[in-house]
């Protein structure tokens, strides 16, 4: 039986056996980095600076509420813009290992950065179980290269501390709120962001239009949620097709996008099975977005399970 007080100490401990001096730690806002970065904190003290980047592929509000988060603790903090060099890097680029590997190393070369300034050798990720097996090895398949396992950068300068590398989704919740982080029960957002809610390229544009359908999807099953017409879903998305279909707007002949709804619930993050959403919903949720953009003309609800489905869609 897992115990989250026994695993703290257990972890402090083991960070300060690895990192032997000034450390840099990715932190994204999630319940991973933010528990990583915590123990980090209790470890390391002072030798520990907080990095966030900005790809250009976070969530509506998302950079901002992460900057908050930090700024009230007592950790040092840093948040870099990279978002100008991400669009750059993933222009043309259209298959989702290859999307994958660039933004790992994106991540990277910006800590590299980071810990350069900082005189850093180490770098604390937020890696966890399912990261490293769907990323694959000699023994296992290759499901999807996460950008923090499979994506690093063979040339990487930095010793990688990962003190969360055997620990499930579910354990992390268990840690997190036995160090009362006030991310415990936020839902999950893949580091390689919007970029993979994208089908296809993810150009700067696209972007926009599935950061606004993200919006959408997450204010309002929230707000079943509160009204408590449903159970909050472990997970709720949207995203981009690059597929365009035929339809009408008032009178005028539409040529527009399709957006994927997807809602699961899951322990784990290793299987999962698709949420049961009231279509009253549903029908709000289709309708916010395509009245709030031309571009859209075609919403679709995912029915699929993880698996045969994985829970992103790249
Ligand atoms: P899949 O799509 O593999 O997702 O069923 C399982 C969980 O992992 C998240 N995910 C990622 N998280 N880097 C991350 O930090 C990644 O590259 C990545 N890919 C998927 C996904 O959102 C889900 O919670």
């Amino acid at each position: 039986m897992f115990n989250a007080s026994v695993f703290i100490k257990e972890a402090i401990s083991a960070i300060q056996d690895q990192a032997q001096g000034k450390t840099v730690i990715a932190v994204s806002g999630g319940v991973d980095s933010t528990v990583a970065a915590t123990l980090g904190a209790k470890a390391l003290g002072e030798n520990l600076v907080a990095v966030h980047v900005d790809t250009g592929y976070m969530r509506k509000n998302e950079v901002e509420t992460v900057i908050r988060l930090f700024q009230k603790t007592p950790l040092k903090f840093t948040c870099v813009d990279a978002s100008e060099t991400f669009y750059q890097s993933l222009k043309g680029i259209v298959d989702p290992e290859e999307k994958r590997k660039i933004i790992g190393e994106q991540f990277i070369r910006v800590f590299e950065d980071a810990a350069r300034k900082e005189k850093a050798e180490y770098l604390i990720q937020g890696t966890i179980a399912p990261d490293w097996i769907e990323s694959g090895d000699d023994l296992r398949d290759v499901i999807k290269s996460h950008h923090n396992v499979g994506g690093l950068p063979p040339d990487m300068e930095l010793k990688l501390v990962e003190p969360l590398r055997d620990l499930y989704k579910d354990e992390v919740r268990k840690v997190a709120r036995e160090l009362r982080l006030p991310v415990a029960e936020q839902q999950p957002f893949p580091g390689p962001g919007l970029a993979i809610r994208i089908i296809g390229e993810a150009t700067p544009e696209r972007t926009e239009l599935v950061r606004d359908a993200c919006f959408i999807v997450e204010d309002e099953i929230e707000q079943a949620a509160r009204k408590k017409k449903i159970v909050l879903p472990w997970q709720y998305f949207a995203v981009l097709l690059p597929l365009k279909t035929v339809g009408v707007q008032g009178d005028l002949r539409a040529y527009g996008y399709t957006i994927a709804v997807r809602a699961v619930q899951s322990i784990d993050a290793m299987t999962a099975s698709y949420s049961d959403i009231p279509h009253d919903v549903l029908d709000r949720i289709s309708t916010r977005i395509t009245n709030e953009h031309d571009d859209i003309n075609r919403v679709v609800y995912d029915i699929t399970n993880k698996p045969p489905g994985t829970v992103e869609w790249e």
